[in-house]
């Protein structure tokens, strides 16, 4: 049996990516060759989402020019947003996001792609108005004005989201979360909009694969599924106990564990630390203890490491975001990820088509329908 045969298409080579490494044994990640450590420590999210589309640092003047392109766009056209109108309030937001992708391929679809850049910096520019727009108009019955004044997309969707402007720890919080979301190498979804754009489909399809394969929560759905796991434990004692009898069971603990990395996950220890800043910073006195306790009993009984989606869960609790809304704001970093592999994709183009080890019946005779049993 080959290893392919194994399933998941594990430890396989699929391709090649100059965009992101998790190094050769999983133990640290690098975007274009800049630490994870650095880029949340000192980059914005807009310099880490121009480095991935244009494979470079912006100086200042790139910087400025990138941001305003941003913010001029971030309105949506009106029969994208008489769908929303139509869409069921009970949608889940990822639903939203997929169809909202969707419809703006419609309505503004790629015409080559020599544009594939102005799709990009279009689609990272409005999404968090498609998110915004349809919540509000459901939730509180307002057709919002998707334009705030912030020149951040991390203080301009907390700003949408709620109705002014954030706190500077919880835009700059937004902000790192942003970038540690931002690429991840061959994942699910980013392979999936690979394989799109590997048959020279348009931007828009690429992305709204993307986004139905990020949705499950063995992928970006695990932020919200942990976020519903803490928020069963009313202490650590009680999260240790049920902890236990989950693992006794076989049963999965959502936020944990990872495909690459065998040791940690690196981005997991910088949202950490946010999470606890966020946590401190608004009083909450349970979500912190009650997902220390969960890390620790994933350590000591499955030798287990947090990844970045389950410190994300009780740091996004603090800014104040619906669960529902979680795995949505990981589509609104993870485009700037998936649009670059789409970029490099297309730039040495071969279809991905792979094969499969047949298990099926040997070849057999045909029966007409009144001889079948
Ligand atoms: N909780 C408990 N046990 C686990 C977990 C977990 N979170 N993850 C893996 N295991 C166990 C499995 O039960 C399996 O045990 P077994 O060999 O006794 O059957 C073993 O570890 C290997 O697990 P696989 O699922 O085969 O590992 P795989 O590499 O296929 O999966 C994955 C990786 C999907 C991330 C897995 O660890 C998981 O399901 N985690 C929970 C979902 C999650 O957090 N996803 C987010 C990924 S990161 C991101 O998208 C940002």
């Amino acid at each position: 049996m080959n290893q392919i045969n194994r399933g998941g298409l594990e430890g396989i080579v699929a391709g090649q990516t100059s965009l992101c490494t998790v190094g050769v044994d999983g133990v640290g990640l690098t975007y274009l060759g800049y630490t994870i450590e650095d880029l949340s420590e000192h980059a914005c999210f807009e310099e880490t989402a121009y480095l991935l589309l244009y494979k470079k640092l912006p100086n200042a003047i790139e910087l400025e020019s990138f941001r305003e392109r941003l913010c001029k766009q971030r309105d949506i056209p009106v029969p994208l947003k008489i769908v929303l109108e139509q869409l069921p309030k009970q949608s889940h937001p990822m639903d939203v996001l997929r169809t909202g992708c969707s419809v703006l391929g419609c309505l503004e679809p790629e015409a080559g792609f020599a544009e594939q850049y102005q799709a990009a910096e279009r689609m990272l520019a409005c999404m968090p108005s498609v998110l915004v727009y349809w919540y509000h108009f459901h939730n509180s019955g307002q057709r919002i004005e998707v334009e705030t004044k912030s020149d951040s997309i991390a203080g301009h969707f907390l700003e949408l989201l709620h109705g002014h402007p954030p706190s500077e720890l919880n835009q700059r919080a937004m902000d790192v979360s942003l970038i540690l979301y931002a690429e991840h190498e061959f994942n699910a979804s980013t392979f999936t909009a690979r394989i799109v754009a590997s048959t020279l489909s348009d931007f828009h399809s690429a992305i709204t694969a993307g986004i139905g394969a990020l949705r499950g929560p063995l992928h970006g759905g695990a932020n919200e599924a942990a976020m519903e796991l803490i928020d069963r434990f009313q202490d650590p004692d009680a999260a240790e106990a049920s902890l236990v009898e989950m693992l006794a069971r076989k049963e999965k603990i959502m936020g944990f564990g990872h495909r690459v990395y065998k040791k940690c996950d690196p981005r997991s220890d910088i949202i950490q630390v946010w999470s606890k800043r966020l946590c401190e910073a608004c009083g909450d006195q349970r979500l912190y203890p009650v997902s220390e306790r969960i890390e620790q009993v994933m350590r000591r009984e499955k030798r287990m490491f947090p990844n970045l989606d389950f410190y994300s869960a009780s740091a996004y609790r603090c800014l104040g975001i619906p669960t529902a809304m979680f795995t949505p704001l990981f589509v609104l970093s993870r485009i700037s990820g998936w649009a670059a592999h789409i970029f490099e994709q297309r730039a040495d183009n071969r279809l991905i088509r792979p094969s499969a080890d047949y298990i099926g019946p040997e070849q057999r005779n045909w029966k007409p329908i009144d001889q079948r049993g």
